[in-house]
């Protein structure tokens, strides 16, 4: 099949190089031409395990090439993948539609027969119609479908997500879509990913309810986190002891600093959006968001407290700075309040992150950005876990202790046991557990 991807974002980038792979022919358009021209001389611009050399490899093939001119893309394709970011808006959370409008805009002028136009964005309920509407208003002759064919990847497993999906959802209209989608997937369904098709609103909000419910999930565990502490129990083994249970599910328990990400806290917002436009109210969702804000906000309490009631003066360690390991995207993270918060206490942060310093300095300008872990943490009072790296589990605890003024250890996604950090010598905290309390009394008064 011959496609088109609108968008060479981490969405395009990452459908494209895949299909590219399932032997499809996929042109890639972007309207920056920087962009295009990194892409062009193999230059991946975003970090995501295992793009480069599939990208590499399917040019170097023949099957993928990218370009900055939409009706090049677009030229015999027979389905064109809308895959242009969708921010939220500023100021009222909806999901910004401006760049899906206009590729269908591009798209519409540039289509010389049938196609399926895909949406591929993450699009609020509705906009599958809105873009056969602009198209159809633009060009009334024109022989095409539109589908809806959401994106479930997460960053930083991004290609075997792509690859071996839980599941594919598509929302159609029409048998033409239908065929043609079915065989763009041809080569996943023979993995026997199930093809699930729908309706294109089912399709549209069957997206956002899957990010709604993780959203959730994450958010219920870190509140009984929190209830761990107060009562002496151990959040880990709730998560293990509820998550073994087959309707519940083990993935998407582990408590921490509160959800981060391109994807969750907009799509939770652009939700209750839609419910609000439709009249009515997801209390949960609503409820969701305001939990997580807080708790982003809630975790320099937790630094503060462990450093025996104020950080002033101090220097504080943070080890990680993206929302989640394998990625150098700092939207929303956790450690974007974090810093903010400490610095207003008084404190000064030096970080370390093993690919997220170049984001982080364009938000975080206040911030000391250091080489390595054991560097960061040099003569600072405390340190913070922030981000679950894998290199931050097998840090040499001994040589971080001896390296700190106070080694205290605040643990905000429980890499650590409490007994081996304490056998380095450290003070230890971390996230629902109740026996981390006795550090705050342990602290002052040393
Ligand atoms: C998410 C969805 O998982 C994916 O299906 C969708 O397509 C896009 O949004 P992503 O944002 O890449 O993917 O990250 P994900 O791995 O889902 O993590 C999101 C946030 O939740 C991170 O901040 C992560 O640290 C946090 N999280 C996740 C937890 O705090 N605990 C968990 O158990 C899981």
């Amino acid at each position: 099949m011959r496609i088109a991807i609108i968008g060479a974002g981490y969405v395009g980038l990452v459908t494209g190089a895949c299909l590219a792979d399932f032997g499809h022919a996929v042109r890639c358009a972007d309207k920056d031409p920087a962009k295009i021209d990194a892409l062009q001389r193999g230059r991946i611009p975003i970090y995501e395990p295992g793009l480069d050399d599939l990208v590499a490899r399917n040019m170097a093939e023949g099957r993928l090439s990218f370009g900055s001119d939409l009706c090049w893309a677009v030229e015999g394709a027979d389905a064109v993948f809308i895959a242009v970011g969708t921010p939220s808006r500023r100021g009222d959370g909806h999901a910004d539609l401006t760049y899906v409008y206009q590729a269908a805009r591009g798209i519409a002028q540039a289509l010389k027969g049938y196609a399926v136009v895909v949406t591929k964005s993450t699009v609020p309920v509705g906009t599958g119609d809105e873009v056969e509407r602009m198209i159809r208003e633009a060009r009334p002759d024109l022989h095409f479908s539109v589908a809806s064919n959401p994106e479930f990847l997460r960053e930083g497993a991004a290609i075997e997500d792509f690859k071996r999906p839980d599941r594919i959802i598509i929302g159609v209209e029409d048998d033409s879509a239908r065929a043609v989608m079915a065989d763009i997937y041809r080569p996943l369904c023979a993995g026997h990913a199930p093809l699930i098709f729908t309706t294109r609103r089912t399709a549209e909000l069957t997206k956002y309810a899957a990010n709604a419910f993780l959203a959730t999930k994450i958010t219920f565990i870190n509140e009984i986190a929190d209830l761990c502490e107060m009562v002496g129990a151990d959040v880990r083994d709730v998560s293990k002891g509820i998550g073994l249970d087959t309707r519940i599910g083990q993935k998407f328990l582990d408590a921490g600093p509160g959800f981060g990400g391109s994807c969750f806290p907009k799509d939770v917002s652009a939700l209750i959006k839609t419910a609000h436009d439709h009249g009515t109210s997801l209390r949960i969702a609503e409820t969701v968001a305001e939990v997580n804000e807080r708790r982003k906000r809630a975790m320099s309490r937790r630094v503060i407290a462990a450093c025996g009631g104020s950080v002033r003066g101090k220097t504080i360690c943070l080890l990680g700075l993206t929302f989640k390991p394998n990625t150098d995207d700092m939207r929303d993270s956790p450690a974007i309040a974090l810093v903010q918060a400490l610095e207003d206490a008084g404190a000064w942060v030096r970080a370390y992150d093993p690919e997220g310093m170049e984001q982080a300095a364009l938000i975080l300008n206040e911030v000391e950005y250091a080489g390595d872990p054991y560097e960061a943490a040099l003569g600072t009072d405390a340190l913070v876990l922030v981000t679950d790296w894998d290199v931050f589990r097998r840090l040499d605890l001994k040589r971080l202790r001896d390296g700190m003024r106070w080694p205290i250890m605040v643990d905000l996604r429980n890499i650590y046991s409490s007994t081996e950090v304490e056998a380095a010598g450290f003070l230890y905290t971390c996230i629902g557990n109740g026996r981390s309390r006795p550090l705050l009394p342990l602290i002052a008064t040393s």
